[in-house]
């Protein structure tokens, strides 16, 4: 495959759009899907329809799907999210005149999650968008008309309460929106908080008690997105703070503490210990210098863990190695936990023709990680974990995920074994065509 150096990377290689919604009967299977295996995974991506966007993340949703029933894998099938933007692609992605957040112009591209009988697309510049398990579009959701601003693409489902805890960021005062869906799908809770500057704020963290949100200094930047591309810029003058909320907390009280300005994506998980609270996230030193919009530097692992009484936050690098898209077993979600699941991966430029080929497991408890290795030519994207119905131990289960094979040109759906990091994938369903490499995926039970 030629590289283009004029072409930007998200356009070339397996980072490119596919032209077409296809649909596949009953797929090839290597190897043998575990039977309780019974449901979908669904995975998001961008995927512009008129081919070409100003910047990867720009592009239109679209959902990969595969069907897995009693060891069969019943059918693949790809769609675009029929946002506004499939009937009008020259809709401008983001509208200067018009800089609405509770707006549908959604593209809907960033991750897939199933809450309540829903299954929502969410983009967090927009409201979520709702499909059916067949991978229909059914519409925006604006629960019942409660949500009139942004919702986050990283909402966390409490395995305790049920409840769906979220935010929603504007580049207008209220810079930020704590929300709330009950575990029965009602917007129940809102609280606005104030933070100085409109930030970037891709996802959050929740603990039993508390949730913390990540004001980093990739500040909304009017001459950026005057230029286009992703409208945000590095300032480190702006400061980072981590912000600690109670959850019981009606007034939305939030404490505040400085960290050094850094970037993150995606956090791995968090949790209370007493007075203190844990948080391991995937941290960038940088992002988009310049308002650049490139990947120049590598997410790495590192903990925070912060004094609720002093406010005093400890820094602590865990793992010099890159990663990206952090996963845990969702029943530990803001839980202290021991195994984390993400992709060893580097977005820098230099790398961006491959998506890197190795998951990581850790061990967060002994502070060890063991590696699947996916061999030359195969680039494997976010795993999910599986917890196996009834798993007595926080690892058994499985992760599944898209794995691309530049040598055939086309993906797989791999499922491997949680509990023997190093082992061949149980199964590989043979894909009828390439998956582009996308942002997040759900495993969506039939029994639920
Ligand atoms: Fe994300």
């Amino acid at each position: 495959m030629t590289v283009s150096n004029t072409i930007p990377f998200h356009l070339q290689g397996n980072y490119a759009p596919v032209e077409d919604e296809i649909s596949s009967g009953e797929l090839e299977i290597r190897g043998s899907i575990p039977s309780e295996l019974n449901g979908r995974y669904f995975r998001n991506g961008a995927n512009p329809i008129t081919g070409e966007s100003a910047h990867w993340f720009l592009g239109d949703g679209m959902i990969h799907g595969v069907r897995l029933r009693e060891g069969k894998a019943e059918w693949y099938r790809n769609r675009w999210v029929k946002t506004p933007f499939y009937e009008d692609p020259a809709k401008p992605v983001i509208d200067l005149e018009n800089l609405d957040f509770s707006s549908e112009n959604s593209k809907a591209n960033t991750h897939v999650v199933y809450h309540a009988g829903r299954i929502l697309c969410l983009e967090e510049g927009h409201v979520p968008w709702e499909i059916s398990d067949e991978l229909e579009t059914l519409g925006p959701c604006s629960f019942d008309g409660r949500l009139d601003g942004s919702f986050t693409a990283h909402p966390k489902i409490c395995p305790t309460t049920g409840e769906m805890l979220a935010f929603g960021y504007s580049w207008q005062p209220p810079y930020l929106t704590f929300l709330g869906i009950s575990e029965v799908g009602e917007l129940v809770q809102r609280r606005d908080i104030d933070i100085p500057a409109p930030v970037m704020m891709h996802d959050f963290n929740i603990t039993a008690k508390r949730v913390v949100f990540m004001d980093l200094p990739v500040v909304f930047d009017l001459d950026v997105a005057l230029a286009g591309g992703m409208p945000f810029s590095f300032q480190r003058d702006n400061g980072a703070r981590l912000g600690v909320m109670n959850r019981d907390n009606e007034n939305g009280d939030v404490q505040w503490s400085e960290i050094d300005p850094c970037y993150v994506f995606h956090p791995l998980n968090s949790y209370d210990i007493g007075d203190r609270v844990i948080v391991d996230v995937a941290r960038y030193p940088s992002m988009w210098e310049a308002g650049s919009g490139q990947f120049t530097t590598t997410a790495e692992l590192w903990r925070w863990d912060i004094d609720t009484v002093s406010g005093d936050v400890s820094e602590t690098q865990l793992d010099d190695r890159p990663i990206e898209f952090g996963r845990v077993a969702d029943s530990r979600v803001g839980l202290q936990y021991k195994f984390g699941y993400a992709v060893s991966l580097d977005l820098s430029e230099k790398t961006a023709k491959s998506n890197g080929g190795r998951l990581l497991k850790y061990n967060l408890e002994e502070g060890q990680s063991e590696i699947w290795e996916f061999g030359d030519g195969n680039d494997p994207g976010e795993f999910v974990f599986v917890e196996r119905p009834n798993a007595e131990a926080e690892d058994d289960g499985w992760l599944l995920g898209y794995v691309y094979n530049r040598i055939e040109d086309r993906s797989a759906l791999v499922v491997l074994d949680a509990s023997s990091p190093g082992g061949d994938p149980l199964a590989e369903v043979l894909l009828p065509r390439r998956v582009p490499f996308g942002f997040h995926g759900s495993w969506i039970w039939d029994d639920r």
